[in-house]
């Protein structure tokens, strides 16, 4: 099975902060997932180049916005790899290959009959780039989102028939009740459609940074649309030669905030039904990171320095803490101390310590050769169906969920080797084949939870494995039991050593 899975493009007129590698971190977990299912895997991210907010900071910064996009394209790439994000491809919107599906894209829409030419007056949002009806607008002239106080603006544009796509979109939210997950973003984009939908400009003509329109070049596609439609040009070019499109297309799990939610459950679905291709089969809206109850995001100057945090404590602790802290789909606060106590409680006492306390017991008590036994029943039933589990959430993209199940076994764990009482075992001679259950059960299960971790902790799972002599990530080694003693165990170190954390800069 073939399994696609984006992330929404990010603007390049910032820099990358934690809100953007929230996303690309839970995509990255379904891919990896997704592989160690054995399925055909591509997973794509990239940044968003066009348009009026690119335009507007590369002219406040004093370059050109091509200058301002290469520099910052790069920032994202890097943020990307140092994440460890496993994605296929990083698509940016100004490639050429881009422009041409693009191009191609529009101008099937217009002989498709969709695209019309008209006049837009309304309060127009630079930072969004996008008009906003009256009932959005706060104390009746800001933006719901950005705040800042917007001018009314009239331009001739081409204009793409939305309204026409109301039953059509209506039919298809009661058809597949869960194409968009979870079910209160459904309720939210579907109540949107039947609160009428008007069309929207296709095309600026303010502004010449983006593709030109193909019959019209004085103007170019409003970004929107040539942003949405990175999902499909990518599978084109991808791979130098070769055209991904039919393997992977339609899109299996589309991420991105609520933030973006009218642009891909709406426009998104009726773009691609009026340019006669297929409907990704989910999208998945996940919540804001907040830091003191705002979302965190560029313009409102509240960012975490995602560098900052990888470099003093590592990347994985800091995937950990994202996934962990706050439920994928609901909103949710980070902070410094909350990630400091996830850091200590969770990753160094109760997966760091257990593992450092288990291959100590093995090499002392074994001289470090895991021994052969039958792994205790106790553990079979507090294991048992738990990669059923994590498959299921997985599949509804669950990521927060999945992490929990996974947790509780870790600390199942803990109890178990706190119950049994192994030193005390060591004593008694009489004992040892109790002995050897107890550290090939422990064993067994901190193997298996560092496979279900993998795509979480990916270099403290390989890290560990590695020491365990058993390297398989497949799913299908995840279950108590498939693998048995007889390993000779390695050296470990501390997995999340103790960090004195920094002074707060001055303000
Ligand atoms: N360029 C558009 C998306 C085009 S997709 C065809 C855009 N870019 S953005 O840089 O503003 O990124 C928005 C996305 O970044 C959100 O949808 C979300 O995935 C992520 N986030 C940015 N800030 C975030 C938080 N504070 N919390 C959670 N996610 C955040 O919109």
């Amino acid at each position: 099975m073939s399994y696609y899975v984006t992330t929404p493009i990010y603007y390049v007129n910032g820099d990358p902060h934690l809100g953007h590698v929230y996303t690309t971190v839970a995509a990255d977990v379904l891919a990896r997932h997704m592989r160690q299912r054995g399925e055909e895997v591509f997973f794509l991210t990239g940044t968003d180049e066009h348009g009026e907010p690119v335009a507007h900071a590369a002219e406040r910064a004093g370059v050109t916005p091509r200058e301002l996009a290469d520099r910052n394209a790069e920032r994202f790439k890097r943020v990307a790899a140092r994440v460890n994000a496993s994605n296929d491809f990083f698509i940016r919107t100004s490639d050429p290959e881009h422009h041409a599906v693009v191009s191609k894209i529009v101008s099937r829409l217009k002989q498709n009959g969709h695209v019309y030419e008209g006049t837009y007056e309304g309060f127009y949002c630079p930072r969004c780039a996008d008009f906003k009806t009256d009932s959005e607008l706060i104390d009746d002239d800001k933006c719901p989102i950005h705040l800042i106080e917007l001018q009314r603006e009239k331009e001739d544009n081409w204009f793409f028939r939305l309204s026409t796509f109301q039953e059509p979109l209506e039919k298809l939210y009661a058809e597949r009740p869960e194409w968009v997950l979870p079910g209160h973003r459904h309720n939210e984009a579907l109540s949107f459609i039947q609160g009428g939908l008007r069309d929207f400009s296709l095309s600026r003509a303010r502004i010449s940074w983006g593709v030109p329109v193909p019959w019209d070049p004085d103007q170019v596609v409003y970004v929107w649309v040539d942003a949405l439609f990175n999902y499909c040009s990518a599978l084109s070019y991808a791979r130098p030669g070769e055209d991904l499109t039919d393997r992977f297309w339609p899109a299996t799990v589309q991420l991105i905030a609520k933030d973006i939610l009218k642009f891909h459950a709406v426009f998104w679905p009726a773009l691609l039904m009026a340019a006669d291709l297929e409907l990704p089969e989910r999208l998945f809206i996940h919540g804001y990171l907040l830091m003191d109850d705002h979302k965190m995001s560029k313009s409102l100057g509240n960012v975490l320095d995602p560098f900052q945090v990888m470099d003093l404590y590592g990347t994985d602790a800091l995937r950990y803490y994202l996934l962990r802290e706050v439920a994928f789909g609901q909103d949710g606060s980070i902070s410094p101390e909350g990630f400091e106590t996830r850091y200590n409680t969770e990753l160094a006492n109760e997966y760091g310590n257990l593992a450092s306390r288990t291959l100590a017991m093995v090499a002392r008590y074994r001289d470090g050769v895991v021994p052969e036994a039958d792994p205790p029943a106790e553990l079979a039933a507090e294991f048992e169906g738990l990669v059923e589990t994590v498959r299921e959430r997985l599949d509804r993209v669950e990521v927060s969920g999945a992490l929990e199940d996974i947790w509780t076994r870790v600390r199942v764990l803990n109890r178990f080797v706190q119950d049994h009482e192994p030193w005390k075992l060591a004593k008694d001679p009489e004992r040892a084949a109790d002995l050897d259950q107890v550290l090939l059960g422990a064993i067994e299960g901190l193997r298996v939870v560092s496979v279900l971790l993998h795509p979480y902790l990916p270099e403290t799972a390989e890290r560990l494995l590695a020491v365990l002599g058993r390297e398989d990530l497949s799913l299908d080694a995840a279950r108590l039991g498939a693998v048995g003693g007889g390993a000779r165990i390695g050296e470990l170190g501390q997995l999340f050593p103790k960090v004195e954390a920094p002074e707060p800069s001055p303000a």
